[in-house]
């Protein structure tokens, strides 16, 4: 029997909630080690279902590694990876495995792999990726399993990459992808999140030769090898956005801590700017009770409004007074979870897949949910919080996906949530 969420609204929140790390740049630290042939330790390590399937994926490749739960610690040893092939069903499950295919292309010359596939949030294309190892000097097959990519000459060849729209883990890739290949590398249109710089001074910790990442042209000088080092995955900013709203939404006095405010980019200001008050340390933000007026956003790329924190957000716009438009800039599927919070009395118009006018103020009413992807499972978890009456929600194994322990995490805080 699957297990659910039975949540009963209208409690009020208090205390601290602590921002675990960020799965965001953990998928990305277990890819980049596949370069190297030296262990990699990682701490501060979240421990929830996509950073396990991508354990799963290096466990399955050859990679032996060692997990303290306890200390958060992973220490994983690639030099035993002695596959080429990534195992379909594991890829499909992790759609961001994409990540492993260019490090395993470098490390065996070649890689084979299923198309990692689309989620609820959209298609989900790859053709930026495909078109970035072409350029670095890949040959591309397509077969019946997916793709096999085979570097043409014995090692990949510098190149100018252009991304024609900026795209998060195709900056990541390419990126790792050309520290081992011969010469100069310029990525350009480069997408600039704070786990790129991250991840990019972690291999320049090991040998790496990367400038510029965090801004939207970056260059890498080919080196011939790297070695290992040691990890800190940084705290999770769309964790940490998330609890922000969870606190607004509830009006409650909570505290965030272990979080960097500033990597919330546009979030924080344009909260302010719909009224709402925050005490904001150098680790922590404080949420305080506010009266909210409707603000109308678009997702946008770092530091923009990150499109993660989209469905939370307009969960907020149906409890505050006014009209506003969410629109969502970046995905064509991330705006259908709205019809699950219109059964529950929001008050929600859809204007095309990227766009909703939302009219608040409305009561809501606890239903039964689902969780359709991880960020507008979180959202549901949200709304329950606030309906009258009880909500279950189904498919809680997407809203596992990104959120460690959240139900203890939420009942420490007052919330009447049970996992059943
Ligand atoms: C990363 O996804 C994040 N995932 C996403 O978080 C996040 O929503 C997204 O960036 C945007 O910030 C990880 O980091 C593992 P993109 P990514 O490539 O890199 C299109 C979550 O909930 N595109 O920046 O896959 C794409 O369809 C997840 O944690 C192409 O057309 O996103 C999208 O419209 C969800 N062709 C746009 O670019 C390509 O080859 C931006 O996507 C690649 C992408």
């Amino acid at each position: 029997m699957a297990e659910k969420f039975l949540i009963n609204g209208g409690k009020k929140l208090s205390g601290t909630i602590s921002v675990n790390g960020a799965k965001n740049s953990a998928l990305k630290i277990l890819a980049a080690l596949v370069l190297s042939n030296e262990k990699c330790t990682i701490n501060n390590f979240p421990f929830i279902g996509d950073t396990l399937d991508a354990l799963e994926i290096l466990k399955n490749l050859g990679a032996n590694y060692e997990i303290d739960k306890e200390k958060k610690v992973v220490v994983i040893d690639p030099s035993s990876i002695n596959k080429s092939h990534l195992d379909a069903l594991l890829v499909r499950r992790l759609r961001s495995s994409i990540l492993f295919a260019g490090p395993m292309l470098v490390r065996f010359g070649e890689v084979q792999m299923s198309h990692p596939g689309g989620c609820v949030i959209g298609k989900r294309p790859i053709d930026m990726f495909l078109d970035g190892f072409e350029k670095l000097g890949a040959k591309i097959e397509f077969n019946d399993e997916g793709f096999k990519l085979k570097i043409k000459d014995k090692k990949l060849k510098g190149a100018k990459i252009f991304f024609s729209q900026i795209t998060v883990t195709g900056t990541e890739e390419m990126m790792m992808t050309a520290v081992l290949s011969e010469g100069k590398t310029i990525l350009q249109n480069c997408a600039t999140e704070p786990e790129i710089a991250v991840l990019a001074d972690y291999l320049n910790k090991c040998g790496a030769k990367i400038k510029g990442a965090g801004t939207s042209t970056i260059e890498i000088d080919g080196v011939e090898k790297i070695s290992g080092s040691n990890f800190y995955v940084m705290p999770d900013r769309i964790e940490a956005g998330t609890f922000v709203i969870m606190g607004l939404i509830t009006n409650s006095e909570i505290r965030i801590e272990n979080c960097v405010p500033e990597h919330l980019g546009a979030v924080i200001p344009i909260l302010e700017s719909a009224g709402a008050k925050f005490e904001i340390g150098e680790n922590y933000i404080i949420t305080r009770p506010s009266k909210l007026k409707a603000i109308s956003i678009t997702t946008h790329e770092y530091p923009g409004f990150a499109t993660d924190l989209q469905s939370p957000y307009t969960l907020l716009m149906t409890q505050v007074d006014g009209q506003c438009i969410v629109h969502e800039s970046i995905f064509e599927g991330r705006l259908f979870f709205a019809d699950q919070l219109v059964t529950m009395g929001a008050n929600i118009t859809m204007c095309d897949p990227h766009r909703i006018v939302i009219n608040g103020p409305t009561k809501l009413i606890g239903k039964k949910l689902t969780s359709p992807d991880l960020r507008a499972g979180i959202t549901m978890v949200l709304a329950g919080m606030i309906a009258k009456g009880s909500t279950t929600i189904e498919n809680i194994f997407q809203i596992d996906r990104g959120y460690e322990k959240i139900e203890e995490r939420l009942q420490n805080l007052g919330a009447d949530i049970q996992r059943i």
